[in-house]
């Protein structure tokens, strides 16, 4: 049985109180048994959230992450600083990362290798943009960023990944993909995974979809047969809207 998954990026949002307050709401209100939940706050607000949900079963995840493990990298995060204070998971490969900040498939190569070193979770995300859609393109696109950031990896390594498909023209635009386009696409993936690994390894993975996820629109997505849950930006920042999407399955 695959697990069914629901994150929030909560992304560059949240005061230290806000954070606390967003934090503490959910963990309050959270009536559900089943559904695996993580937050990904902001660095700074990071250890709070670690504290705040050390007496619950929601996990914790960083944003992003530098692939060294120390050194003279002004600004950056390691993997290994996040372990000490209690972060196991870490999202990669966000478009925003990736368009912003000219994150590479060959960059977040060296960022999986090392956030697995760590013996951390990767939520690794991905996804085409508008023209790749629109040019027919967004398969091939897809396939490339899995391919070249991640199957150099051991079957086994794959236990600590959650892929996310997440179509670039439908975050934060409130356009979704339809039902139908999403599990097109994680059907394609699966398959992906099947044919450089094997069927056990495809069956296992949790393939998460991401963008202007809703309340009032995961159910459909999540009752496909290959979308095993969400990655959330906007929804996650209020509790209820977040814990409703954790109940839609
Ligand atoms: P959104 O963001 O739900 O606000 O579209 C999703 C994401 O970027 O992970």
């Amino acid at each position: 049985m695959r697990k069914s998954i629901v994150a929030g990026n909560w992304k560059m949002n949240t005061t230290f109180a806000e954070a606390k307050a967003l934090i503490t709401e959910i963990v309050s209100d959270l009536n559900n048994e089943t559904t695996e939940i993580i937050v990904a706050p902001p660095f700074v607000n990071i250890e709070a959230v670690v504290k705040a949900t050390s007496n619950s079963r929601i996990k914790v995840a960083a944003q992003n992450m530098h692939a060294a493990t120390k050194g003279a990298y002004t600004g950056e995060v390691s993997g290994s600083m996040l372990k000490s204070i209690g972060v196991q998971h870490t999202i990669l490969g966000h478009s925003e990362r990736r368009g912003y900040f000219n994150e590479t498939n060959a960059l977040l190569k060296e960022k999986v290798n090392s956030a697995l070193t760590q013996e951390m979770t990767i939520i690794f995300c991905f996804g085409e943009e508008l023209e790749d859609r629109k040019s027919g393109n967004h398969f091939k696109v897809v396939q490339n960023q899995i391919e070249e950031a991640l199957f150099h990896l051991g079957a086994s390594s794959l236990d600590h990944i959650i892929l996310a498909y997440e179509p670039v023209w439908a975050i934060g635009t409130g356009e979704t993909a339809s039902p139908e386009q999403a599990q097109e696409m994680h059907a394609f993936i699966r398959s992906l995974v099947a044919n450089n690994y094997d069927s056990v390894t495809a069956d296992k993975i949790s393939i998460l979809y991401g963008g202007s996820v809703k309340p009032t629109n995961a159910k459909e997505l999540f009752s496909n047969p290959d979308v095993d849950g969400g990655l959330i930006g906007g929804a996650s920042l209020k509790a209820e809207d977040f814990l409703t999407i954790v109940n839609a399955f």
